[in-house]
């Protein structure tokens, strides 16, 4: 005899899992959908030719030089992504950061390159020092100090280069303040009007920046990130950063880290709605990463849902190092 029966019914007249049924029923309901258009794929642009040298702690994520990079976008594009964020990797470093402004280096070649050979993909680049300084700090350091306003103007160099090659998006993310607004006047003084500012403006002092700063060489040789990213543990100053940006020119605003911060894209999204980004940063990855190739995890479905969960949240465009694979499960 069936344990359930008639007799036995519960007399509900709400039945949740009525729309939990078939698949196609699932599908009817479902709230949060992902697409590939709002995924973006960071790229490490580094010297050389033929380079494509996989970063240790982040499998599947690679330093690439300008060439590798062209067949990269192509790939990405073909998988469905359309959009990527660059980081350069330069030979040389001094103390105020000038390869992150030399219209050869690595990030500039790079976009000259994908806007050249790669049509629809939008092309945002990273704007921060941090890459580019010998002392591997954000800004420009004077007495220990990263001193704010000396740190902007070699910021706006860095962003006016990135667009006179040809960027679509500069993406501020060294945190100093009244960056946004120096490189947007900067921007529309040379006619460049056009090129949209995303902000990383709720950015934290994170560790889950580890792998990244591997994969840069940009982790910081003395002190830390503390005087300009923000405590984890704040949000309402979160709201102040955003609308800070905002007023300054921001198009698009961010959070990052992700998934220790889906409060705090909640709150951006609902009190601006403004485009957000959410950065599902290198730890993140490489935390889902080393799980699945452990066995400890099933790392499709662990991508999926923290990609959907992240969504949930309110980001309008996730940052992922996982954009190729999950555009593929997506197409
Ligand atoms: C700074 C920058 C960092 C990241 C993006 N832009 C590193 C930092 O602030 O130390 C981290 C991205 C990641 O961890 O995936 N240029």
């Amino acid at each position: 005899m069936p344990v359930q029966t008639r007799a036995t019914a519960l007399t509900l007249t709400k039945r949740l899992r009525r729309l939990r049924t078939s698949p196609a029923m699932r599908a009817l309901v479902q709230e949060t959908r992902l697409s590939p258009d709002m995924l973006m794929m960071p790229l490490f642009i580094c010297e050389g030719e033929g380079v494509r040298r996989e970063v240790a702690s982040m499998p599947g994520v690679f330093n690439l030089s300008v060439d590798e990079a062209v067949l990269e976008v192509a790939a990405a594009k073909a998988d469905g992504v359309r959009g990527v964020l660059l980081f350069g990797l330069p030979e040389k470093k001094d103390d105020i950061g000038s390869a992150a402004y030399d219209p050869e280096a690595p990030v500039q070649s790079a976009i000259r390159a994908i806007k050249r050979e790669v049509s629809g993909v939008l092309v945002a680049t990273d704007v921060c020092l941090c890459e580019y300084t010998d002392h591997g700090h954000c800004g420009i350091v004077v007495d220990d100090e990263i001193v704010n306003d000396a740190s902007v103007e070699q910021l706006v160099r860095a962003a006016v280069s990135h667009a006179v090659a040809g960027a679509d998006i500069i993406a501020p993310s060294d945190m100093m303040d009244g960056r946004v607004g120096a490189i947007r006047r900067a921007l529309d003084e040379r006619g460049f009007e056009h090129a949209a500012i995303m902000a990383y403006s709720a950015k934290y002092c994170s560790a889950f920046y580890g792998p990244f700063r591997d994969a840069a060489a940009s982790a910081p040789q003395f002190g830390d990130r503390k005087t300009h990213q923000m405590d984890p543990a704040n949000v309402r100053e979160a709201l102040r950063e955003v609308e800070q940006d905002i007023e300054e020119g921001a198009d698009i605003v961010m959070v990052k880290p992700a998934v220790p911060y889906l409060d705090v894209i909640t709150r951006v999204k609902d009190t601006f709605g403004y485009p957000t980004a959410a950065y599902h940063v290198s730890g993140e990855y490489a935390m889902l990463k080393a799980a699945g190739r452990n066995g400890w995890i099933d790392e499709p479905r662990a991508m999926m849902e923290t990609l959907t969960g992240i969504r949930r949240a309110g980001a309008d465009i996730i940052i992922t190092y996982y954009a190729r694979e999950a555009a593929r499960v997506l197409a």
